[in-house]
């Protein structure tokens, strides 16, 4: 088999590469990525020798370069994105070109080159928010984007079903929780909170961190995308969940792993239209065979480890995030 993967020098993108090509040592794996500020070779530099590895430097918007990445590919796994909410609320339009116009452009390559697979990767935050008593969300939720990020991702998932309708390409999407692990942005708000800790510097927590989130280990995420391209029934979505936590909650196992006290929280002014809960049901995965291999407290203390041992990884990035600290005048986001 020949994958071809989106967006593989990001966060996800590289760790599932790194999961695959363990897991299925005769592959190839093709990755493009247009090395965004969110993309970095140095996440791909441990599995970049591979001879069954290839780089792309290409944008999936550019109708060129997705024909270049696609040639003999059975399968895309479709990872790239503007992920990052507060950019959204910065500069909207860009999700829309990368997340809907870059998924057409893909879709379209893939119609052409007769894929056997497209598999996107998309997120819980499609559903909008949830009260604190409402059931999660599951496949059959109905769609409520609330901010440029999460609607340009329910954009292309809608694209990408559009797809499997009209033309009958073999698709199947994932809406997953929220990630964590090693290779993160430290932007986002797990990287941004350890980093700043390790700097001994304080976290800003918004509001009054009470907002509730399901956090998944990246690998884990990983083993559910590769059991969908194995089990998973085409035309179908699959919800992906994780175990729920305050952002409160989270912050505080953070302090106790890095050994700080609760006076290194600064409480911020929130986020426009902040969701204030994300929960999954993902029992239609479990049918498939799936369960989690990383329990949460767990891995987020091998996670802050992690950070502390590869400071050469983070710490060249940590100046994107005072740029946008700058210019968005308010603390990250997730
Ligand atoms: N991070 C999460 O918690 C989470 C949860 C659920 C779903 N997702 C989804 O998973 C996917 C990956 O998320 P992530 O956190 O790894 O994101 P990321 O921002 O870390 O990585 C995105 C990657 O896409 C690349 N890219 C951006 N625009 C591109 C373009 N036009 N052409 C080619 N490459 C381009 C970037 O360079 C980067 O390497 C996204 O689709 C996101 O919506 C993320």
């Amino acid at each position: 088999m020949k994958l071809l993967i989106t967006g593989g020098a990001g966060f996800i993108g590289s760790n599932f590469i790194r999961y695959y090509l363990e897991k299925h040592p005769e592959d190839q794996v093709v990755n493009i990525d247009k090395l965004t500020y969110a993309g970095h070779l140095s996440s791909t530099k441990d599995f970049s020798g591979n001879t069954n590895y290839k780089f792309i430097k290409g944008d999936i918007v550019s109708p060129n370069d997705a024909e270049e990445a696609m040639e003999g590919v059975d399968i895309v796994v479709h990872f790239a994105a503007e992920s990052h909410v507060d950019r959204s609320v910065l500069d909207p339009l860009e999700f829309v070109k990368t997340n809907v116009l870059g998924t057409g452009q893909l879709l379209q390559t893939a119609l052409k080159k007769k894929t056997k697979r497209f598999h996107h990767v998309s997120t819980d935050e499609v559903f909008g928010s949830l009260g604190p008593n409402d059931p999660p969300f599951n496949e059959n939720t109905k769609y409520e984007p609330r901010t440029p990020y999460s609607a340009s991702k329910a954009g292309s998932d809608h694209l990408v079903r559009a797809y499997f309708e009209t033309y009958g390409l073999p698709v199947t999407i994932t809406n997953c929780a929220n990630n964590f692990g090693p290779f993160h942005e430290p932007e986002k708000l797990f990287p941004r909170f350890i980093t700043n800790l390790l700097e001994d510097k304080k976290v800003p927590l918004m509001g009054k961190g009470e907002n509730i989130r399901e956090w998944l280990y990246v690998r884990d995420h990983a083993g559910a995308i590769d059991l969908v391209l194995q089990k998973g029934v085409i035309g179908e979505t699959y919800c992906v969940g994780g175990e729920s936590k305050t952002n409160l909650e989270a912050t505080k196992l953070l302090l106790k792993f890095l050994g700080k006290d609760e006076s290194y929280i600064e409480y911020v002014p929130d986020r426009l239209g902040h969701d204030f809960r994300y929960a999954i049901d993902d029992s239609k995965l479990q049918q498939l065979g799936w369960e989690p291999e990383h329990t949460f407290e767990e891995w987020l203390e091998k996670t802050v480890r992690w950070y502390k041992e590869n400071e050469w990884w983070w710490k060249p990035l940590k100046d994107n995030t005072q740029n946008l600290d700058r210019s968005a005048q308010e603390s990250m986001k997730y």
